[in-house]
C-alpha cells in the first residue's frame, strides 16, 4: 500500500531493508551456510541482513541453487549455520539480563518476540522471553520518529531453568522474530550463546 506512494528510488529500497539485531553480534552466513542453503540464499541474506524469510524459498527452489532443505532449515535463523559463527558465541549466566538492540530500517506493524530456541529440535524452550502481540514497528510511530524505545532497546532475562540444554555452543540461539502483519513478511535474527549447566 505504502509503496504506491513512494518514488521509484524509495520503492527499490523497500525491497532492501527491514530490521535485524545489531547487538549482541548476530549469526552471519559463510561457507557452511552456503553448503546447506546454496549460494543465492546466503548471498541474499549477506547482501541485506534485514531481508525477510519469505523471499528465500523461491531462490532455494531454483534449479541448481545448491539448497538442501534438511540441512538448511530456512525458517530457523534464515538457514544461517552455527558452523559459520563459532567465533561469535556469547556466554551467559542463568538469570543474566541481556541487552538487545534492534536496528529497524523499514517498519511494518506486527508482532514480535525473542525466544530461546533449541536448534536441533527447532522449538522454543519455555515461553518467549519478551513479546509484543501487536503494534511492533508501527509505520506511523516510525515515520514520526516515535518508535517506542523499548521495542528497539530492551533487556531479556536468561532463564534459570535451562539445565544443560544450552551448555554446548550451537545447541541454542536467542531468536528475534518479527512478523509484519500487513506486509506478511517475517524477519529473523539469531544470537549464538551458551549457558553453563547449573548443576
Ligand atoms: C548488517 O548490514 C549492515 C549493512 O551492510 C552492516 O553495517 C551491519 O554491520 C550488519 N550487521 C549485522 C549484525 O550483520
Ligand atoms: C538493561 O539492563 C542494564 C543492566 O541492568 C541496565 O543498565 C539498562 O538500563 C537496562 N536497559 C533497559 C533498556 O532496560
Ligand atoms: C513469535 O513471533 C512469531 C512471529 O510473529 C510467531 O510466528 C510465533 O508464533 C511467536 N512465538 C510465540 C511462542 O509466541
Amino acid at each position: 500500500m505504502l509503496s504506491r506512494l513512494l518514488p521509484i528510488a524509495a520503492l527499490a529500497s523497500t525491497a532492501l531493508a527491514h530490521g535485524y539485531i545489531a547487538s549482541p553480534p548476530a549469526r552471519q552466513g559463510g561457507d557452511a551456510s552456503i553448503a546447506a542453503c546454496g549460494r543465492s540464499v546466503v548471498d541474499t541474506v549477506r547482501a541485506d541482513n534485514t531481508s525477510h524469510v519469505e523471499g528465500l524459498p523461491e531462490l532455494a527452489a531454483a534449479a541448481g541453487s545448491g539448497y538442501h532443505a534438511d540441512l538448511c532449515n530456512l525458517w530457523l535463523c534464515k538457514g544461517l549455520q552455527f558452523a559459520d559463527n563459532v567465533a561469535n558465541v556469547q556466554s551467559y549466566k542463568p538469570g543474566q539480563s541481556v541487552n538487545i538492540q534492534i536496528k529497524l530500517t523499514i517498519p511494518h506493524t506486527g508482532n514480535a518476540n525473542v525466544s530461546v530456541v533449541d536448534t536441533a529440535a527447532n522449538a522454543i524452550i519455555g515461553e518467549p522471553l519478551i513479546s509484543w502481540d501487536k503494534g511492533y514497528a508501527d509505520e506511523r510511530d516510525f515515520y514520526a520518529k516515535k518508535t517506542p524505545k523499548d521495542q528497539v532497546n530492551f533487556n531479556v532475562t536468561i532463564p534459570e531453568d535451562l539445565g544443560d540444554k544450552c551448555a554446548t555452543a550451537g545447541a541454542c540461539v536467542l531468536q528475534w522474530w518479527w512478523y509484519g502483519t500487513g506486509a506478511r513478511q517475517s524477519y529473523e535474527t539469531c544470537v549464538d550463546f551458551t549457558v553453563a549447566a547449573s548443576s
